[in-house]
């Protein structure tokens, strides 16, 4: 593993599946009821988040606890960073106190600038471009539902946006193929397929403006909001151009029967996705918000033991 964890794109295969397997483990000890493992005694992980979160920072705060560790949440309004702090003088000075750092923010050349001036590690909890805790923890979840990730049909339905382009980066890494469809003017970047394509020229990753087209046959659905934060500007617009798109009984029909649906969430119901759908006997979302702790700590522990 690399310092930090900025993208899918930086972490190799066999560092993405040695995760698998210790997140794996940490769920089953829990399950056991040895919630306590102490692999990161002492260590402090620091949360500097710019936007609302539910589960990524839940989890990652109970992770650490969960390891031997604690956890700071630092809400970026109030920090110096408000008043004109650099984000450079700040990493250094979050380096002197904390173990890693956590960061949400809204772009993601805050966290490179953070991460360039940290000598701790640097973990993005979600930024504009992308969101890899999320996609990790995801494809562990595809991982033990259908027990491989290669040559397994996802289908993604919605905005070419952070979740997206994670799940592009992962799907390159582990041989999934993806179908994604978003209406005109909403598709994920070209540079960023074409990067993907780069990591693995054998990986089959597809965009279309049909997405009844897209699931046929799919192992997975997975969509997200049509709105991202930061994106409360752009509702209207947004809206209609993805009338079209939302994942409901209809639209998942031509997909394999024992399709799974995913949804990062929050989900917004009755918009990208019907409750019907969300709440059906397909739905794993539950799981999937599950296992962001499992994965999770198998980040810490990845970046954190060296
Ligand atoms: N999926 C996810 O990252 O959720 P939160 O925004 O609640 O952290
Ligand atoms: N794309 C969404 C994901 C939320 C977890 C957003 O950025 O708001």
């Amino acid at each position: 593993m690399d310092k930090d964890l900025l993208s899918i794109k930086d972490i190799n295969t066999q560092d993405i599946n040695l995760l698998f397997q210790m997140a794996s483990e940490f769920k089953q000890r829990r399950k056991r009821g040895e919630k306590i493992i102490h692999l990161l005694d002492g260590k402090s992980l620091g949360l500097l988040f710019e936007k609302p979160s539910t589960r990524t920072r839940i989890s990652l705060e109970i992770a650490i606890r969960e390891l031997g560790g604690n956890s700071l949440f630092l809400s970026s309004e109030q920090m110096q960073l408000k008043r004109g702090e650099t984000l450079a003088d700040a990493a250094k000075i979050f380096s002197l106190y904390l173990d890693a750092l956590a960061v949400r923010t809204y772009k993601h050349e805050n966290l490179l600038e953070l991460a360039k001036n940290a000598s701790i590690p640097v973990i993005n909890a979600l930024s504009d471009f992308s969101h890899p805790c999320q996609v990790l923890s995801d494809m562990f979840t595809i991982k033990e539902k259908i027990g491989k990730l290669e040559g397994v049909k996802l289908s993604y339905v919605g905005a070419g946006n952070n979740v997206c382009n994670s799940l592009i980066y992962g799907a390159a890494k582990m041989g999934i193929n993806l179908m994604i469809s978003s209406p005109k003017g909403y598709e994920p970047k070209p540079e960023i397929l074409k990067d993907a394509q780069k990591i693995n020229p054998k990986c089959k990753i597809e965009t279309t403006d049909n997405p009844l087209e897209a699931v046929r046959n799919a192992d997975v659905i997975y969509t997200d909001v049509w709105v991202s934060m930061g994106e409360e500007e752009e509702k209207e617009a947004r809206t209609n151009a993805f009338k079209n798109f939302q994942v409901n009984e209809k639209l998942i029909k031509p997909a394999k029967k024992d399709v799974l649906i995913m949804h990062c969430l929050p989900a917004h119901r009755g918009e990208e996705i019907t409750s019907e759908v969300l709440d059906g006997p397909n739905s794993i979302v539950l799981e999937q918000a599950e296992n962001k702790l499992h994965a999770q700590k198998a980040i810490l522990v990845l970046l954190l033991e060296k």
